[in-house]
């Protein structure tokens, strides 16, 4: 894999999502213009099966200017979109396998037959060779992914930020103040590569519009087997 690109928006108290099943707005259009640009430069992006339920999101590049770029680049309009499931609960009608680019679903191999019957044909499956960040990128290397953006959610994150498995970090904070201790925040426990000893670094900080943006890289990638 050439690059892994982990993006978030969270709230100043962490939250990345409401409690109450409320739509949580986070991102400005400034903010939204930059991640798509980066959407742009990706040939897929993954958020969990947790993200696919709660959002549907299209995981699209919505500017016409991006998509040129891309067909410019002899690439297909849009990403791929990928989701993972241990469980298989994923609705062939949710809007994230109605539009958009090509899909990919991840799941363990024992799944594989189960989830062709309910998924038919609104998306490629393959199995992962390892329930981690290391057999999920070597299932999307195989299927010719060399740049991957991560969007979330928590669970995802998580994974990714404790093994060290990406190269980037882009985390955009909203200026409010949540107060939902339900509501999901950026990660769950465990137990991270990056703590106070070992730092990632910060490459640049950006306002856009209201929201504030921290660039980061890890200078020490591990993708270790899972
Ligand atoms: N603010 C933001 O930038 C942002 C971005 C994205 C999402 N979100 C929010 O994040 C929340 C969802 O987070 P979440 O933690 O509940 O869900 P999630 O991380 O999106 O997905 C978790 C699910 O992914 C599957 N999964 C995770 N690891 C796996 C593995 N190694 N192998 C196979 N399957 C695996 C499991 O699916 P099954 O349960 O099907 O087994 C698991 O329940 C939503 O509220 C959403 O709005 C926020």
């Amino acid at each position: 894999m050439e690059w892994v690109h982990l993006s978030v928006c969270m709230s100043l108290d962490g939250h990345i999502d409401a409690a109450n099943g409320d739509r949580l707005v986070l991102s400005s259009e400034e903010d939204c213009h930059d991640m798509h640009r980066l959407r742009a430069e990706c040939d897929a992006i993954l958020v969990g099966a947790g993200t696919v339920r709660r959002d549907e999101p299209r995981l699209t590049v919505r500017y016409p200017e991006l998509v040129a770029a891309r067909r410019a680049r002899g690439q297909p309009d849009q990403p791929t979109k990928v989701t993972l499931t241990r469980s298989g609960l994923l609705d062939p009608t949710s809007g994230f396998f109605a539009q958009g680019g090509d899909r990919i679903v991840l799941c363990e191999e024992a799944l594989l037959p189960e989830l062709r019957q309910q998924l038919g044909g609104v998306a490629h499956l393959a199995a992962l060779s390892s329930p981690g960040p290391t057999g999920i990128l070597e299932a999307l290397s195989r299927l010719g992914v060399r740049r991957l953006m991560v969007e979330g959610g928590c669970q995802i994150l998580t994974q990714f930020l404790a093994a060290g498995a990406f190269h980037r970090l882009r985390l955009a904070v909203a200026p409010f103040l949540l107060g939902q201790p339900q509501a999901p925040r950026i990660t769950g426990p465990a137990d991270f590569l990056h703590g106070p000893d070992r730092r990632l670094r910060i490459l640049g900080t950006r306002t856009l519009g209201n929201v504030a943006v921290i660039d980061m890289e890890n200078e020490t990638p591990r993708f270790a087997p899972d």
